[in-house]
């Protein structure tokens, strides 16, 4: 080694350079097989069939099988999105998945499901519930464009139904399970618009995982080192639920998805560059059937763009829920590549994003 002293502050680093835009390739999506109707609901929380169409718009969800894991179901829809998107899983720079229902804090299930692609590329979850798919989208899109990656697969996917108390009558008719993916890249044009997201911690006991994990240890013993990541955890004795449940304040949410969302979907609009009858599509959240009806009516949204009504089959899949619906209209034939769409996510933090993309 060389005595002389190193001029210090000379270093100079060199800037990634990312793609000048960046816009959505392709969307895929899994739905678990088994379908359960409002009717195997009702009983336990002495409701009807009616009262939850009418209140909910829901009228049945898929639910996963007992040994049918997040990651399981993540790799489903990635695999189609990476389909749709004619993409190979060796391009991809990262990997995002959006959920609150992956049940390890640690490690995350990204990775993962990286390793089942045959993928080495950076690898993270975002806990950001409904609205985890729109804040990854901007993610990747900044990620696109800053250089830090080429493609991105960005991953919505809930098993709510580990985490859903099939005897509270606020909640147990309002989830479902699913996953719903997205690959961004590259772009010659702006194929994703500036995101409006934001918080509104102040309400954050309205939607919430009700149990912290620190106070819930019924585990009969220790796991097993090395415990299956990637199989389903087993049952714990004593409860007919596995893991802790998600409770909800269902009125102080819906009011503030009716009059807080519609002026952040607005925005995302104005500032896109766009006025609302350029819309070719609205997704928002699959969160309430009159919720998505009182955000058209206060959007005065032309009686003529498609909206997204995946709830009524799928029942509110948080992350999933926006990438699922589009999934659903693509494959419908219902919305028309290149147009725009605005989307929307909202949900427990709260938290929200909502941005106009160019449909793949
Ligand atoms: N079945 C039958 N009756 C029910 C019921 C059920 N599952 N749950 C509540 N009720 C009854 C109530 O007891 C009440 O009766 P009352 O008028 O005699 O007192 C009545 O129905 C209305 O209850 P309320 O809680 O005001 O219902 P609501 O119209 O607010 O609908 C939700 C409930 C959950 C559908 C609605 O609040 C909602 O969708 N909230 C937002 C949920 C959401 O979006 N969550 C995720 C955000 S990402």
């Amino acid at each position: 080694m060389s005595n002389r002293p190193r001029p210090k502050g000379t270093g100079k680093l060199v800037q990634a350079d990312g793609a000048r835009h960046a816009r959505i390739w392709g969307v895929g999506g899994y739905r678990p097989e088994r379908v359960v109707p409002n009717s195997e609901i009702v009983e336990r929380i002495d409701s009807s069939d009616e009262w939850i169409r009418e209140r909910s718009g829901i009228v049945s969800r898929r639910i996963a099988a007992p040994g049918e894991t997040v990651v399981d179901m993540s790799e489903a829809a990635a695999r189609d999105a990476l389909r749709a998107a004619g993409i190979d899983a060796s391009q991809l720079g990262a990997i995002m998945i959006a959920t609150v229902t992956h049940p390890y804090q640690t490690p995350a299930a990204a990775p993962i499901l990286a390793n089942r692609l045959g993928s080495t590329c950076a690898a993270f979850d975002i806990s950001a519930a409904c609205a985890g798919y729109c804040y990854g989208i901007s993610l990747a899109n900044d990620m696109v464009r800053g250089g830090s990656a080429e493609y991105v697969l960005v991953v919505g996917v809930e098993k709510l139904s580990d985490f859903t108390d099939y005897d509270d009558r606020g909640s147990a008719f309002i989830f479902g399970d699913g996953a719903g993916a997205a690959v961004v890249g590259p772009s010659d044009s702006p194929g994703i618009g500036p995101t409006i997201w934001g918080s509104d911690g102040e309400k954050w006991q309205t939607i919430s995982q009700r149990e912290p994990w620190t106070q819930f240890h019924t585990w009969d013993g220790p796991a097993p080192a090395g415990a299956a990541i990637d199989q389903a955890p087993a049952a714990v004795s004593g409860i007919d639920r596995d893991w802790p449940a998600i409770g909800m304040a269902g009125q102080s949410v819906f009011r503030w998805a009716v009059w807080g969302m519609a002026p952040v979907a607005q925005q995302a609009i104005e500032k896109a560059g766009i006025t609302i009858d350029d819309l070719d599509a609205f997704i928002p959240h699959q969160a309430n059937m009159r919720i998505i009806d009182a955000m058209i009516k206060q959007l005065k949204l032309p009686a003529d763009i498609p909206v997204a009504r995946d709830i009524a089959e799928t029942a509110n899949t948080s992350a999933a829920s926006v990438p699922l619906a589009t999934e659903r209209m693509l494959r419908q034939h219902e919305i028309p590549s290149g147009g725009l769409a605005l989307q929307i996510g909202f949900g427990a933090g709260l938290v929200y994003a909502a941005q106009v993309i160019v449909i793949p």
